[in-house]
Formats: structure tokens, C-alpha cells, sequence
């Protein structure tokens, strides 16, 4: 039933509250209009994000695109995640960027002769025929690709999907928890904010402010040809990420001892929710998963024991060479997805994302503490709302037993993101639109809460806690 039809919006003084009474947007409109942003953005063999603002193929994009493109097409998902792992590197590395060669140079910035993927990354074996970036993005591949098997295991089974893209999930998940326990507890750490995904979230400014920029007139940025720069990150911001990207190249993209390394909430947690997944694979394919579970309850344990913060009440970033992170991001919201943590994680979890930090007039999750010192509305991953949290938190709100909280997310969500064109972000007070119009993962993250609406959540994963 079109149960969105009957949802709209009211202004009232705790902010916006979406109304079971009213008539937009149908739950048809929205799936045609979401249907037609990826068909738009669809490449032949991938999807790109923006076709303006990003015109390649990127890693943890394709993951949230392949988990709604198998509502609409499930070989066109696992194309999706094929495409991207045919340019894993040789030590299992999925790369952030896999380059479209039909696109100019200076279309995006960093391009591929920044990267010079298959000479610098040539040591850690760098695929020779495709252009890629060398740093890597947050693991949520196996648990969309266990989702888009279950979408339909036939055609899955007679493609030999499975079968194909398994040992690469498992080389990329050796690759991240051998070469990246950089601080040596057990979690993984990221080299790059790129690698991290929320490029310049306020946790990176105590890290990033230790890294000289590389010089302004040394490279052109391109996202400020398309993007709002009151959207973007500064002219600083970028100076280092240019720094610590070529010193990582220069070093041929060896892992060690860069400027940057941190453990993150998220990225972990992504980690986690994907070995319960590859568990499942591997199940499925006739191996048992059970060494999998067991490892990613032992990673588990590490990230509550290294980065749950009792005073605030939430997960926190660990900077190895300054210590924790006194910044509160969504990343710290995040590992509500992870089954197994102890109750009274979980309980404080859900009364932080209820609490004056995270409780939004969209009823959304900002990227950073709306009572932050650094807390920007527009500004990227500085404050917005974004849809792939919005959708994991979701998830883990469901699997906690939170069914109405999920609700009340996931209708604040179709209505923000159909209200706003399917944007890359919104203000998280007023909805209003930011960044890319049009944005892959939106659309496909607005097609799977559609399809869940009818009560055909799949889950990758257990929910529930530990007592
Ligand atoms: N998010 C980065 C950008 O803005 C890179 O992945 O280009």
C-alpha cells in the first residue's frame, strides 16, 4: 500500500513533523523518480554518483547503489559491484575511485595521472589496464552483496555471482585487517579523511592540522566548477588532502607510518556488519561461516573497548599519534548496526541520537554535533544530513527493536530526499537541498526504504544486544 501518500509536513516549534494525514509524495512518484536519477546516472557497467560532480565510479557509492539498484535490477547490481572489484589491486585493496576513461582529465580532481595508479601502485599490484585512486573507502561491499543475492538468488546462482566475487570480499577484508591495524588493537585504521568518507568532518581538523598543505597553485580543483564552495571543503582542507595523498603515492602506497592515521566508528562497524555478511556468503557457497562470525565478534570487543566513550555517550574517533577524538560525528552513531553490543552501549547509543546533539528539525541525523563549535549547516560532512547514515541508522534502529524511531527516520528521509531532488545532503533544520542534485545514493537508499516499507526488510545480520 502507498503509505507515503498519506504523509506530509507541518512546521510546529520542535521543528518539522511529517503528518499521516496529507497527500505528498506518493510512494509511486518517488520510485519512478529515484528509478530515473540512476537510470540517468547509469554508466553501462556502473553508476556514477553525480554526473557533473563525480564522474567516475566510486567504492562505498557503488555499495548503497547496488543495495537499491536490486530493486529495480538485480544484474545491473551485481554489475555494479563486479565492475568495482574487477579493479581490486593484487593486495586486495578495492580502490576509492575507479576512473572512467571516457571522461576528461580535468573533469575531477584528484584524475588519474595524480593517482598513477599503475606505476606508483605497481609494488602492491595496481591492475595495469584500469585507472584507479590508491586510497580505499569504508567496507560495506559484502553486505551489499549479500543483499543483492538475496534479492535473487536465482539469477544469482545462475550467473555464479557469489562464487565470483567472494575471494575477492575476502582478500579486501585481509587486506584492510592485516595491512591496517596501524595502532595494533585489533581495529583498522584509515590513512586518508577520503578513506573515512566524511571528507572534512570536524573529527579530522586536530589530525589534519599537524600536515603542511601542499602549495594552492600545485593543483586545480574541479568540484568548485560544479559545487557551492559555502557547500564544500576549503581551499585548506584540500591543500592537505593533496599532501597526504601524494606523500602516500610517493611512497607507493605502502602502509605504515603516514601523518594520518585514525580509527574510526564507522569504518569499523562497516567492517563488522560485512564479515557477518561474508559469513553468510561463505555459508551459502557451502563453507562454514563460523570463523568469520567469531572474528568480527572479536572486532566487536575491540571497538567498544577502544572507541566507546561512556561520557558522551557514543562512539569516538581514535587519532594514533594524539589520542581520542572529543568531537562528536555521525560516525559515532553508526555501530548501532553492529549486532552483539553490550546493552548498555546500545541503550546510551539510542538516547544520544534522541539528545540535544543529533535530534533534528528534519527529523535526520546530522553528519556533526548541532551543538559543535565547528557545526556548519551546509557544509559537507561539518553538519548536513546525509542519506547513507540516515539508512544505517535506520537499519540499526530496526535491529535494536526501535520500530517506531525507524519509522519516524525512514519517513523523515523519503520526504527530505524526494523533497529535495534526491540532493547529496540537506541542511539537517530545514531540508533545504546541498551539494549534487540528482546523487546515486540517494536514490537508490530512497528505492530500498520504499521496498522495506511493505515489511521486506532483509537483514545482513543478526540485530540484538549481548546482556
Ligand atoms: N569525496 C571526495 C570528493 O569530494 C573524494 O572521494 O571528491
Amino acid at each position: 500500500m502507498d503509505r507515503t501518500a498519506q504523509l506530509t509536513a507541518r512546521v510546529t516549534g520542535r521543528g518539522i513533523v511529517y503528518d499521516p494525514l496529507s497527500t505528498a509524495p506518493s510512494a509511486a512518484s518517488l520510485h519512478v523518480r529515484a528509478a530515473r536519477v540512476l537510470a540517468a546516472n547509469w554508466t553501462g557497467t556502473s553508476t556514477v554518483p553525480s554526473r557533473h560532480l563525480y564522474p567516475h565510479q566510486w567504492s562505498w557509492d557503488s555499495a548503497f547503489i547496488a543495495i537499491g539498484l536490486r530493486h529495480l535490477s538485480p544484474l545491473r547490481a551485481q554489475t555494479e559491484l563486479e565492475t568495482l572489484l574487477a579493479a581490486q589491486w593484487g593486495d586486495g585493496r578495492v580502490p576509492h575511485i575507479v576512473f572512467s576513461p571516457s571522461v576528461p582529465l580535468d573533469a575531477y580532481f584528484p584524475s588519474p595521472d595524480f593517482w598513477r595508479s599503475s606505476t606508483a601502485g605497481r609494488a602492491a599490484g595496481a591492475p595495469r589496464t584500469v585507472q584507479t585512486s590508491g586510497i580505499v573507502q569504508p567496507p560495506v561491499h559484502a553486505l551489499a552483496a549479500w543483499l543483492v543475492h538475496r534479492a535473487d538468488p536465482g539469477l544469482s546462482w545462475a550467473r555464479g555471482f557469489l562464487a565470483r566475487v567472494y575471494p575477492r570480499l575476502a582478500a579486501w577484508h585481509r587486506y584492510l585487517l592485516r595491512r591496517r591495524d596501524l595502532g595494533g588493537g585489533g581495529l583498522v585504521s584509515v590513512v586518508h579523511p577520503w578513506e573515512q568518507g566524511m571528507d572534512n568532518s570536524p573529527c579530522w581538523d586536530g589530525p589534519l592540522a599537524r600536515v603542511t598543505p601542499a602549495p594552492a597553485h600545485s593543483f586545480r580543483r574541479a568540484d568548485l566548477d560544479h559545487g557551492a564552495p559555502e557547500d564544500r571543503p576549503t581551499d585548506l582542507d584540500y591543500g592537505r588532502y593533496v599532501r597526504l595523498a601524494a606523500d602516500y603515492r610517493d611512497g607507493a602506497y605502502a602502509d605504515g607510518d603516514g601523518e594520518f592515521a585514525v580509527e574510526d566508528p564507522s569504518f569499523n562497524a562497516l567492517l563488522i556488519a560485512s564479515e557477518h555478511a561474508l559469513a553468510r556468503i561463505a555459508a551459502e557457497l557451502g563453507t562454514p561461516g563460523t570463523a568469520r562470525h567469531a572474528r568480527a565478534e572479536r572486532l566487536t570487543a575491540a571497538l567498544v573497548e577502544r572507541l566507546w566513550d561512556d561520557a558522551s555517550g557514543m562512539f569516538l574517533c581514535r587519532d594514533l599519534r594524539g589520542g581520542m577524538i572529543h568531537e562528536r560525528s555521525v560516525s559515532g552513531l553508526v555501530p548501532l548496526l553492529v549486532p552483539g553490543l553490550p546493552r548498555e552501549v546500545s541503550g546510551a547509543l539510542l538516547d544520544t541520537l534522541r539528545g540535544p546533539h543529533f535530534a533534528a528539525r528534519t527529523g535526520l541525523v546530522p553528519s556533526y554535533d548541532l551543538r559543535g563549535a565547528a557545526f556548519e549547516p551546509n557544509r559537507y560532512w561539518r553538519g548536513p544530513a546525509w542519506f547513507n547514515t540516515a539508512w544505517l541508522v535506520e537499519r540499526g534502529l530496526r535491529a535494536h527493536g526501535e520500530k517506531a524511531a525507524a519509522d519516524a527516520l525512514r519517513t523523515a528521509f523519503l520526504h527530505a530526499a524526494g523533497d529535495s531532488g534526491f540532493a547529496e545532503y540537506v541542511d539537517p533544520d530545514t531540508g533545504e537541498a546541498c551539494g549534487a542534485p540528482g546523487f546515486g545514493w540517494t536514490a537508490a537508499l530512497t528505492l530500498d526504504l520504499l521496498h522495506d516499507m511493505d515489511g521486506a526488510m532483509e537483514t545482513g545480520e543478526e540485530g540484538g544486544d549481548r546482556g
